[in-house]
């Protein structure tokens, strides 16, 4: 499998699952163009270690919950690299805050970088790919919370339960381009933001001992889904979620 010539842009590509992403899509000879804001160091790390791969990742400056700003990424891929393939919409956050505790602040926040980057990522990427005519592959990393309660992570839920739709709805409008349109709804996996409950020995059992498999997910067992739906063997997947949780949404306690 082989993503020469391709180019792609994966927001919140410098940590995390995101940052497997541009590794696995790097190594297959995609060019890539990545976001940073709040960690300008990790960015300038993974180019670095990226050069070894032909140097054909550049990070911007931009903040994924402002349109312009994902416009400056779109653009980028097509002023530097010709052209734009492949939109990861990746980036995201959680709060850990219930339905009664969540302030205005982080609803917003959570919406924003979540959900709204991606609306806008779907629909500017879509444009693009529109114009140019041979089709174009988006992939929105969602979570089993896209549609699987996770009480006490209430807008985050919200958030990707709107990105399944997303992805549904979108994927059809945008079907008759050959774009096509999947989510990539991930369980557990050991990234920064489940930082806190992998450093805890008792949430980290409690986490495994809801996993049929036992353990999280590494970010690159992630990441090679999203590399598989970027290349030619994802030719006819659109407007669905492939879930990645080592069992964890049909585990029950067998009550
Ligand atoms: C959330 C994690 C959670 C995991 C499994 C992910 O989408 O970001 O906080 O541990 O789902 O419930």
């Amino acid at each position: 499998m082989t993503l020469h010539g391709k180019v792609a842009v994966v927001t919140g590509g410098n940590s995390g699952i995101g940052k497997a992403v541009v590794l696995a899509l790097a190594e297959l000879g995609a060019s890539i163009v990545i976001d940073y804001i709040s960690d300008e160091k990790a960015e300038v790390q993974l180019e670095a270690q990226l050069r070894g791969l032909g140097d054909r990742v550049i990070g911007v400056k931009a903040d994924v919950s402002k349109v312009d700003d994902l416009r400056t990424l779109v653009d980028t891929a097509v002023t530097t690299f010709g052209r734009l393939d492949i939109m990861v919409n990746n980036a995201g956050v959680e709060t850990r805050t219930s339905v009664l505790d969540t302030t205005e602040e982080q609803y917003a926040k959570v919406m924003d970088i979540n959900l709204k980057s991606a609306f806008f990522g779907t629909q500017l990427a879509a444009t693009k790919m529109i114009a140019q005519g041979d089709g174009g592959r988006i992939i929105n990393m969602t979570s089993v919370h896209e549609d699987w309660p996770m009480p006490g992570n209430t807008a985050y839920c919200l958030s990707k339960g709107g990105m399944r739709m997303l992805t549904r709805t979108a994927g059809v409008e945008l079907a008759p381009h050959n774009i096509l349109v999947v989510g990539v709804g991930p369980g557990a996996v050991d990234t920064p933001i489940n930082k806190a409950t992998v450093a805890d020995p008792d949430a980290l059992r409690t986490l495994d001992a809801a996993i049929p498999m036992g353990r999280l997910a590494e970010p690159e067992e992630i990441a090679s889904i999203v590399a598989f739906l970027a290349g030619d063997g994802a030719s006819y997947l659109t407007a669905t979620t492939i879930i990645a949780d080592g069992g964890l949404m049909q585990s029950s306690p067998g009550l």
